[in-house]
This record gives C-alpha cells, sequence and structure tokens, in this order.
C-alpha cells in the first residue's frame, strides 16, 4: 500500500474529522502517501483530489461538519460514474480507499470493491441506522446536542405548562428518538412505525393535565408518518393541544448534525480510522469497521448492506412506560 485515499460522503456526522485525522496520520506512519479526496464520491468523479499531511489535520479533531468537505451523489450509483471514479484513482496512483459514511456512501464503497477495487467503509451518520455496528460515528454527539435542546424547551414547557412535540432526525429509524425520549424523560416517544391509539393518548394527556404536572414533552421521530405520508407531528399535536395543553412543536432540524465532537465520537473516530488503516495494509478490502462489544472488528460489507438495523428491545422496553 503506497498510495491511500481518504474521503467523507453523504451527510455529515460529528466525528467524521476525527476519523480523518486518524486515517491520514496512521496511513503516513505505515509509509504511505495519504490523498485526501473533497465532497464524497461527487467529487472523485470530478478530481477533486490533494495530497495530505501530518498538518493538513492539525486541530481538527474538535471540530464539527468535515474539512475534506461531503456531498450526495446518487450519480456514482451508474456504471459511467463508478468507471470514471476508478479511472481518476488509478490515475493518482491510489492503491486503497477509505470511504467514510452512512449507508449511501456504502453502496459506493460496496461498488468499488466489487469492480476489484481495495476498499474500507467506516459507518458515520447521526442515524445509527447501519446494520451490524453498535454505534456510527456522530450519533452520540447528535443526541447530546437533542438533550440539551430538550433540558432548555422543558425549562420554558414548564413556565408556561405547555406541551411540546420535538421532532429529531432519523430518517426511517428511531435510535435518535428513543434514546433522547429515555435519556431526557420525555413523557412520550413516538417511533417510526408504531401504531398510536389517539384516545387513550388523549385520555392520558388530559389526566396528566388536569394533575397539574407542569409540562408535556413529546418526542416524535421524523420517520413516523401518518397514513397520507405526513410526519405525525401536527397530528399529536392537535390530540395533546386538544386535551388540555397549549401546545407547541419545536422541529430541531440540522442543528443535530452539527457542534463538536463528544468523546465518544472522538474516539470512536479515531479508532475506526486507525482500524481502517489496518485492515487495508494487511490485505483486506470490502470491509467496513464496526463497534461490537467495544472491540472494532471488520465486517463485510455486503452483510451490512443486508442487515437491517434494529432498536434493541430492552431500549424499547424502557420507553414504553414513560411517566404520565
Ligand atoms: O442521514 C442523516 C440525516 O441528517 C437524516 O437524519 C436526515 O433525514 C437527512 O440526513 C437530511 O438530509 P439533508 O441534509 O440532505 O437534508
Amino acid at each position: 500500500m503506497k498510495r491511500i485515499a481518504v474521503m467523507t460522503s453523504g451527510g455529515d456526522a460529528p466525528g467524521m474529522n476525527a476519523c480523518v485525522r486518524a486515517v491520514v496520520r496512521d496511513g503516513i506512519a505505515a509509509g504511505a502517501t495519504v490523498l485526501g479526496i473533497h465532497r464524497g464520491f461527487a467529487g472523485l468523479m470530478k478530481n477533486e483530489i490533494v495530497e495530505m499531511d501530518s498538518r493538513s489535520v492539525g486541530g481538527i479533531i474538535r471540530q464539527g461538519g468535515t474539512m475534506l468537505m461531503t456531498a450526495r451523489a446518487p450519480e456514482f450509483a451508474n456504471e459511467e460514474g463508478q468507471k470514471h471514479a476508478l479511472e481518476t484513482l488509478s490515475a493518482w496512483g491510489v492503491d486503497g480507499l477509505v470511504v467514510i459514511g452512512g449507508d449511501g456512501s456504502l453502496h459506493g464503497a460496496q461498488a468499488l470493491h466489487h469492480r476489484g477495487f481495495p476498499v474500507i467503509g467506516v459507518p458515520a451518520s447521526i442515524d445509527n441506522d447501519i446494520g451490524c455496528t453498535e454505534m456510527a460515528i456522530g450519533v452520540d454527539t447528535a443526541l447530546n446536542t437533542i438533550l440539551d435542546a430538550m433540558d432548555k424547551i422543558k425549562d420554558t414547557a414548564s413556565a408556561h405548562q405547555r406541551a411540546f412535540l420535538i421532532e429529531v432526525m432519523g430518517r426511517k429509524h428511531g435510535y435518535l428518538a428513543v434514546m433522547a425520549g429515555v435519556a431526557g424523560g420525555a413523557e412520550l416517544v413516538v417511533l417510526p412505525n408504531t401504531c398510536i391509539d389517539f384516545s387513550i393518548l388523549a385520555k392520558n394527556v388530559k389526566s396528566a393535565f388536569l394533575r397539574g404536572k407542569p409540562h408535556f414533552i413529546a418526542v416524535v421521530a421524523e420517520g413516523a408518518r401518518t397514513e397520507t405520508g405526513e410526519t405525525m407531528t401536527r397530528e399529536i399535536c392537535k390530540v395533546i393541544g386538544d386535551a388540555g395543553y397549549d401546545a407547541r412543536i419545536t422541529v430541531l432540524g440540522h442543528v443535530q448534525r452539527g457542534g463538536s465532537p463528544t468523546a465518544f465520537d472522538r474516539l470512536l473516530g479515531t479508532r475506526f480510522g486507525a482500524g481502517a488503516v489496518e485492515m487495508l495494509f494487511s490485505g483486506v478490502t470490502g470491509k467496513m469497521t464496526a463497534l461490537q462489544a467495544d472491540r472494532i472488528v471488520a465486517v463485510d460489507i455486503d452483510e451490512v448492506l443486508q442487515t437491517e438495523s434494529q432498536l434493541r428491545p430492552d431500549i424499547l422496553r424502557l420507553a414504553e412506560p414513560l411517566s404520565m
């Protein structure tokens, strides 16, 4: 392995920089030249590549976002885009590639692997929706950002005896919603694909209001949808409002993707980056670094993409009896 390249792709996640830093520094320490690809697969197809040195990643471990920048590149799904990318990698003399990103990025990595190019994927997505790994880069920071917002919202909610519906990211996955609901002391958590009995909800909310409960906080996953495909947030807001509380909606949005990474994400990014370099140098390809029982292991990207990430039943149980 004389020349390796690294990219961040898809939605940014706090801790990506720690991973880039580890790939650059460990790659150089192992005797390789390390190249940085800007804007993920989109930048690769446009030849946006620079050589990195140890200093180029100085000070980035505490920064959110990604110093390599990122992009969503649906055009990489077609054969022409992939062939062009391989030509670019070959023109730069790249022997191995590290792709840091979520589900879409891992599909890109898988495509290059199946075309015979050495590649290692690193899971990074605040949604924590990637199979075979307990955690992805960025999840912990996003969760802490949500908790910070929930605590603040609870202050103002209690001051007015109001209800708040806090809509959180996660696509079709409910990890952030359930964890934030439990850790933030929410009264209700609404996950994708859960059936809500609105009459029971209305009864419980009314009873909480009449008992003088000063706030009612519901965390709603953005992936929880009505039959017509709308988010559940408005519908639930109406039920809670009709049951007595003055109800408001806060959609946290992209604030959940920003911010300085937590210690956990800096360490996870660093461990995944070091693991990815080690795998490339030991001739491993087509694998993703994964966190399993606190160890960094290599899992086939094919297996990862066939495995649906499930919410753990023991965590789901914690959310069931949320106090009303
Ligand atoms: O996958 C990460 C994520 O932040 C999701 O939670 C969210 O639905 C989506 O990306 C938003 O995508 P974009 O930044 O492209 O609007």
